[in-house]
């Protein structure tokens, strides 16, 4: 895997969407902070981090028009946007990322419940990164100021992100996120 791919790629992300690439930064603080206090090795520390910042990649597909649509979204402009983690996986493979990382995209907005996409994978079925991904993604997205609501303060996001504990989030990686929380280890 190619570091600078991965900064090239980035660099594209940043100058696309300010949201998306200052959200895709925060993804991989808060992800990689999790993967610690799960104990992973430096390889899948590694895999997660480009996992991380890349997540989004494939919003580069998603028209402005979509993406900063400030109404409802229309169904079928609801497809396109969750076309955007397929997208994003064809692009790392297409640039030789490894599989890790390529199905980590891939799965990042499937629910621990089986009701997310894009393949409606359940529990352990989905990758761990993408698990992790997920919350790292929901808390960052919830404590950040969108046009639309004002941010949650953090204690907001993780009461947030326990409630859907089970049902959207692996239950084990909240737990974690609670903890570093909880012990003022979290780094904001
Ligand atoms: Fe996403």
């Amino acid at each position: 895997m190619d570091n600078r791919l991965a900064k090239a790629f980035v660099g594209i992300i940043e100058l696309r969407d300010e949201y998306t690439s200052t959200h895709s930064k925060n993804v991989a603080k808060y992800s990689l902070q999790l993967g610690k206090k799960l104990y992973l090795n430096e390889t899948t520390l590694n895999n997660l981090r480009f996992a991380a910042l890349l997540h989004d990649i494939g919003k580069v597909a998603v028209p402005d028009a979509i993406l900063h649509k400030k109404t409802n979204l229309t169904e079928d402009e609801f497809i396109k946007i969750k076309n955007h983690s397929i997208i994003g996986a064809n692009i790392v493979k297409e640039a030789n990322f490894n599989r890790t990382i390529i199905v980590g995209i891939r799965h990042h907005h499937e629910f621990f419940n089986g009701e997310g996409y894009p393949d409606g994978l359940r529990g352990k079925c989905i990758p761990l990164i993408s698990r992790i991904i997920a919350a790292a993604d929901a808390f960052d997205a919830m404590i950040s100021k969108r046009p639309y609501r004002e941010a949650f303060s953090s204690k907001r996001a993780i009461k947030e992100l326990k409630n859907c504990a089970g049902s959207q989030f692996d239950p084990k990686i909240i737990d974690a996120f609670i903890k570093l929380f909880k012990d003022n280890k979290l780094e904001i």
